[in-house]
């Protein structure tokens, strides 16, 4: 991706549904054999890996544009370590297969290189739901002969993914369980509307304690998941960056409460609207001090975009990644544009830097592949992401979406 630099992006985009939301959404498709009708389903490269798999499991999928069309029962319990390896939601069919055919076999998954983000949770909760756990040739099994029974399932930390998987195994189980430190995100609660749609007996999403009764059958059900809450602050922070001026369309401003405080703190002014935003910067940028957070608190999701843009703030800012472990890959890249970032540990210190200058650079992971864009955007001069394809992985059509508020950024130099 070859990225000019000095933009000023002003006009208008449109953010796509979430690839969050999406993952799990498609992942719960296994818990039925009737139509599932998907709309507005982004074209970005994890969702056609997740479809892929499926169709490997036995699902039938069809696609029009951005419609998707999931049909048939599951086959297989055993999905393929090539695609398996590719994403790490790709966990994120355990517990759907598990509540179904009552047996899964995946392979330790992949995915973005962000610490070590074992799956230890998921599994706590599949064996208190009645599974039976073992680990051979690098596959983990898990086994329920006798049919998932509803628990009590307490989460050491409110982990999304566990949170998710464990809702989808429950949701089939005998009985009732609870899901004690859940997870808040609002992809959960997207994904407990969806499985309520398909008669699902879910309540509580969105709390720290979910109710799950389990049902015996699901039906099909049309579905238009949420907008994508880390593409549309992506875009605020590009515009705030770029000290342009502009709307971005589909947000669901609740959802962003945490970036806009943020950005607002950092010399931005943040319109809010009730399915758009408007982001224009009034001051120099200000340093702030960002602490990640499972929601509500700041996304870590979000982190890597905001160093980008606080390496050109008027003194230090301070951020302290407490998510994930390894999550500061990008600071070496962006120090390669000439930003002055110290990171040991979970901290990073960031001195703004007088400019920023284009470099050849390698986007690491998804996020910090969309931080180096950030940077590209704000350099003096031209910079060409290498390993562009991470950032394919989230964000659908960027640069058509970024060139077209005047961004000039060519996918394939
Ligand atoms: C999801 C998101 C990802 C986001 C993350 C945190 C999807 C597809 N991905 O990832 O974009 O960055 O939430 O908001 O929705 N952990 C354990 N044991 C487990 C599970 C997690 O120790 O069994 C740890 C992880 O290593 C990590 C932390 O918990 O340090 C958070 O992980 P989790 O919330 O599970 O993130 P994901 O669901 O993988």
């Amino acid at each position: 991706m070859l990225i000019r630099g000095k933009a000023t992006l002003n006009g208008q985009i449109e953010v796509s549904s979430s690839k969050n939301a999406i993952l799990p959404i498609l992942a719960a498709s296994i818990l039925t054999d009737s139509e599932i009708e998907l709309a507005k389903v982004p074209k970005i490269n994890d969702v056609t890996i997740i479809g892929t798999l499926l169709e490997q499991l036995g699902k039938q999928i069809s696609k029009q544009d951005k419609k998707m069309v999931l049909s048939g029962k599951v086959i297989s319990h055993h999905p393929p370590y090539d695609l398996v390896r590719q994403i790490r939601a790709s966990v994120l069919v355990m517990g759907p297969l598990l509540a179904r055919l009552g047996k899964v076999r995946v392979a330790l998954p992949g995915g973005c290189a962000i610490g070590s983000r074992p799956i230890d949770l998921h599994l706590k909760g599949f064996h208190a739901l009645g599974a039976e756990i073992n680990l051979r040739s690098g596959d983990l099994i898990a086994k329920a002969t006798n049919g998932l029974r509803g628990a009590h399932v307490y989460l050491d930390y409110p982990s999304v993914g566990a949170t998710e998987n464990v809702m989808m195994a429950a949701a089939m189980a005998d009985g009732l369980s609870y899901i004690e430190n859940a997870a808040l995100e609002p992809e959960i609660v997207d994904l407990a509307n969806f499985i309520n749609r398909m008669g699902g007996k879910i309540s509580g999403a969105g709390t720290n304690v979910i109710k799950v009764e389990g049902v015996k059958e699901f039906k099909g059900v049309k579905y238009v998941p949420i907008p994508d809450r880390i593409e549309a602050g992506t875009y605020m922070v590009a515009v705030a960056a770029t000290k342009g001026e502009a709307r971005i369309n589909n947000v669901i401003p609740e959802h962003l409460k945490a970036v806009t405080a943020k950005l607002i703190e950092s010399g931005a002014e943040v319109i809010e609207n009730r399915n758009h935003v408007e982001v224009r910067r009034v001051s120099k940028i200000k340093p702030v001090y960002i602490k990640t957070l499972p929601y509500p608190g700041f996304p870590t999701d979000m982190q890597a975009q905001f160093m980008a843009y606080l390496s050109r703030a008027q003194g230090s800012s301070i951020i302290s990644e407490s998510v994930f472990e390894n999550r500061f890959m990008h600071v070496q890249e962006l120090c390669r544009m000439g930003a002055d970032i110290k990171s040991e540990g979970k901290i990073a210190i960031i001195k703004g830097a007088k400019k920023l200058t284009g470099a050849q650079v390698k986007a690491s992971d998804l996020r910090a592949g969309a931080a180096l864009v950030i940077a590209a955007l704000m350099a003096q001069g031209n910079t060409i992401l290498l390993e562009s394809q991470h950032v394919d992985r989230g964000y659908e059509d960027i640069a058509a979406k970024l060139n077209a508020m005047g961004a000039q950024i060519d996918s394939e130099p």
